[in-house]
């Protein structure tokens, strides 16, 4: 029976909490100053008509701030701003030049941090660089994914450069879009908003490297480059090591005045690497490699001739014995 009672006690204490914590979170609603969109829409109709057409205005989307406090879950409680008549400044959130980045990427975060592009957003160099959601995004004004501009556009905002290289004789296909072709985006290589950066790796060759912190949509350079140019991944009996370390030893990402985004002309590029007077006048060639003349004769050949008439699969060689493992086949 002393048990009954005890019980019964726990049950009273139970109840009576939960009517208090109901209380005390109405009471904090009514006080939090919140007047709901018709009010705003008095004064901003265009803001609301165009706001109502977005994602975020759908309340078939779960979550959206249309099932929220609606224009209130970002621009805050608005009871005082309207109180005082609205005005520029006043009492209200409004993203604007004085508000530090990381305080409007708050405003977004608390719905998006568990948006899957934006997992990895507080290792991101735009946001190191002090930009925030709405250096990309705009909520009132945006386009397709509520973007300030489509891209490349947008991103030429702020990377001029860019343009410059994606206007070179040999490009990947991104300025193609301006012209409806089937086309690249950046980001269908850079991941603006999140991406692991790997630490760069100086190569051996002491310019390029494999690893990097460019924000990427892969592990690594190569990687990257498997995704559209899968034939280039071998396996290979025969491996070329710059090919292996990484893409850029050979290749620019954007754009090159030097046919297929080479970063230099062959034979300049190999001779990088592979000294001419090393190799090819040292063992000249003979009958045995399908040369005639003689050996002076055949050395000149080297010269003003692309590297890549004999070797042809730079890439790496499945082929036979020496022509294999010297990419003529
Ligand atoms: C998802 C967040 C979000 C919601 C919800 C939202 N806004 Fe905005 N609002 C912004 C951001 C960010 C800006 C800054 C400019 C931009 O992104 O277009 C802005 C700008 C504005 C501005 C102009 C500020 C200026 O600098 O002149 C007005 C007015 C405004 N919003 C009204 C509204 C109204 C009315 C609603 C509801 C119908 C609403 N907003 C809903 C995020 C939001
Ligand atoms: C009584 C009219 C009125 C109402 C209601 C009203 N506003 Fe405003 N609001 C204004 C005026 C006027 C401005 C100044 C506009 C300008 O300068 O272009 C303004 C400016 C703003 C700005 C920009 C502030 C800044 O500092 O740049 C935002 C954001 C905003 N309103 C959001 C809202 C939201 C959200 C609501 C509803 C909670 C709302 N307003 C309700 C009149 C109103
Ligand atoms: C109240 C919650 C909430 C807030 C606050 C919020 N969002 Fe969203 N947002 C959503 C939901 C829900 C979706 C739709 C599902 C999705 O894409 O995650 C969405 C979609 C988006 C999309 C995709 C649009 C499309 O057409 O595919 C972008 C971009 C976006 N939000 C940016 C922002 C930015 C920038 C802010 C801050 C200014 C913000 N959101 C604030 C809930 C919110
Ligand atoms: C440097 C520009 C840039 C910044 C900064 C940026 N975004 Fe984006 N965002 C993009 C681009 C480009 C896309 C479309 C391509 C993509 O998904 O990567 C996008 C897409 C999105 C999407 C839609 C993804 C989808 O496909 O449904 C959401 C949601 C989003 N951004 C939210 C945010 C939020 C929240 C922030 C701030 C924390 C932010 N973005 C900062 C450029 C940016
Ligand atoms: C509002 C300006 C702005 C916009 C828009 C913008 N960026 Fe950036 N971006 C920056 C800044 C600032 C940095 C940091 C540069 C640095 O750290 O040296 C950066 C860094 C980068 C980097 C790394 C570069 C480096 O040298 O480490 C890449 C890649 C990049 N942005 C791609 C993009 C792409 C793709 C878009 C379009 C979807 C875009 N950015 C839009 C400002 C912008
Ligand atoms: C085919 C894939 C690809 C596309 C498409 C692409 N990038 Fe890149 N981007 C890369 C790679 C790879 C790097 C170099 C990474 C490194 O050096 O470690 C890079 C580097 C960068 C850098 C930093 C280095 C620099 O040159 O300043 C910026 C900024 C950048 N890209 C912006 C853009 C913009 C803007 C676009 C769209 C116009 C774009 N990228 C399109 C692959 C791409
Ligand atoms: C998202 C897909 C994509 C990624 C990732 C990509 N490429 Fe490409 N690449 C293309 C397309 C599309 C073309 C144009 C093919 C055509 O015109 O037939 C191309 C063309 C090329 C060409 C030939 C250019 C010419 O002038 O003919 C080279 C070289 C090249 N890519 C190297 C790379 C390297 C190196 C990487 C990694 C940094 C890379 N690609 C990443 C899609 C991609
Ligand atoms: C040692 C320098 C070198 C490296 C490293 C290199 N390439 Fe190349 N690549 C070349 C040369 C030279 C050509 C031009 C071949 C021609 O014109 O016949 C070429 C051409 C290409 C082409 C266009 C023609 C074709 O064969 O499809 C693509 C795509 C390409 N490379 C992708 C890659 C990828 C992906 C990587 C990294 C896995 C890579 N390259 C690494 C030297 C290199
Ligand atoms: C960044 C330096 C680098 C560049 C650029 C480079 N290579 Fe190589 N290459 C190497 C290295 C390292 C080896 C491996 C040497 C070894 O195994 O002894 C190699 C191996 C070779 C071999 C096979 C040699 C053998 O004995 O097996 C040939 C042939 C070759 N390269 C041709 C070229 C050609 C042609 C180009 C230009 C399109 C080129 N390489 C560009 C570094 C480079
Ligand atoms: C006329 C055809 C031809 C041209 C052009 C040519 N090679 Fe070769 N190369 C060969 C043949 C065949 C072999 C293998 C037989 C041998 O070892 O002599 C070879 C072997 C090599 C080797 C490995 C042999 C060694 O000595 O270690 C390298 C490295 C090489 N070539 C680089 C180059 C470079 C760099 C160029 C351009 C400057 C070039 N080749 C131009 C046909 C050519």
């Amino acid at each position: 029976m002393r048990k009954f009672t005890f019980y019964f006690f726990i049950f009273f204490i139970l109840v009576f909490a939960l009517l208090l914590g109901g209380f005390s979170q109405n009471n904090a609603r009514a006080d939090s100053g919140y007047v709901g969109a018709e009010t705003c829409k008095g004064c901003h109709e265009a803001y609301y008509n165009k706001f109502m057409k977005s994602v975020h205005g759908k309340k078939a989307i779960p979550g959206s701030p249309a099932n929220r406090e609606v224009c209130e879950s970002c621009h805050g409680p608005g009871a005082q701003h309207v109180e005082k008549g609205g005005g520029k400044g006043v009492a209200i959130f409004a993203f604007g030049r004085g508000v530090s980045a990381q305080e409007k990427a708050s405003k977004c975060l608390a719905c998006h941090e568990e948006s899957k592009v934006l997992a990895f957003w507080n290792m991101n160099r735009h946001k190191a660089s002090g930009n925030s959601c709405n250096s990309c995004h705009s909520i009132h004004k945006g386009v397709d994914k509520l973007l300030i501009a489509a891209e490349p556009d947008l991103c030429f905002n702020c990377h001029r450069n860019i343009r410059a290289q994606i206007n070179k004789q040999s490009r990947h296909p991104i300025k193609e879009a301006f012209v409806g072709r089937q086309a690249l985006k950046c980001s269908s290589c850079h991941d603006t908003m999140g991406s692991f950066s790997t630490e760069p790796i100086v190569s051996f060759s002491g310019s390029r490297r494999s690893g990097t912190d460019k924000m990427i949509r892969a592990d690594s350079v190569n990687e990257l480059c498997f995704k559209c140019h899968a034939e280039k991944r071998g396996p290979f009996m025969w491996q070329h090591p710059p090919v292996e370390e990484s893409c850029l030893i050979c290749h620019e990402a954007h754009g090159s005045n030097h046919g297929k985004l080479l970063t230099n002309r062959v034979p300049f590029l190999c001779q990088n690497c592979h000294s001419v007077q090393g190799s090819h006048p040292r063992r000249p060639y003979t009958n045995l490699h399908s040369f005639q003349g003689s050996a002076t004769a055949n050395k000149n050949k080297f010269f003003g001739r692309s590297c890549l008439n004999c070797h042809t699969n730079i890439h790496g060689s499945n082929g036979p014995g020496e022509r294999g493992e010297t990419f003529i086949r």
